[in-house]
């Protein structure tokens, strides 16, 4: 009986130790960055979320160009220094979202993989 007991608080303190090193293995790893990177399943739900209210279409607020579809995105991102401009600090010339927070990270890396994967539509 005793040797159960004995197994038993091994076994259980071998599964915490699992459960907690797995918790620190999650919050451990980077973001995942989708692969490959698609306008339409990630870059416009980034781009609609943060910058249609000027950049829609007409444009307004004093934006230059609109921002709706795939043709308009690939202009600004090639034409327009867009990664450029969502990478720099809040207050830096041309920084956008003008007058906003900077984006997360995240979306920052999803916009610039999707050159590096050769601007997928879809
Ligand atoms: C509050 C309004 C506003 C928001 C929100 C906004 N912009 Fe802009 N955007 C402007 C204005 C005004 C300009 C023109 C001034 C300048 O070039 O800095 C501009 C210019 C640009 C340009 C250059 C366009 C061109 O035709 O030369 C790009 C690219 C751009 N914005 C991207 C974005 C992106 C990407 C977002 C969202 C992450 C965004 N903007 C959000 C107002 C905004």
């Amino acid at each position: 009986m005793k040797n159960i007991c004995i197994a038993l608080m091994i076994c259980s303190a071998f599964l915490l130790g699992c459960t907690n090193a797995s918790e620190e293995d999650l919050i451990d790893q980077p973001p995942q960055l989708p692969d490959p990177v698609t306008y339409v399943d990630h870059v416009k739900p980034i781009i609609d979320a943060n910058c249609l209210n000027c950049h829609s279409d007409p444009p307004q607020n004093g934006a230059p160009s609109s921002l709706v579809d795939y043709g308009d995105v690939t202009n600004g991102y090639i034409n327009g220094n867009l990664l450029n401009r969502i990478s720099g600090q809040p207050g830096d010339t041309g920084f956008m979202p003008e007058g906003g927070n900077r984006l997360p990270q995240l979306s920052i890396d999803i916009i610039e993989k999707w050159e590096t994967d050769g601007f997928q539509n879809n």
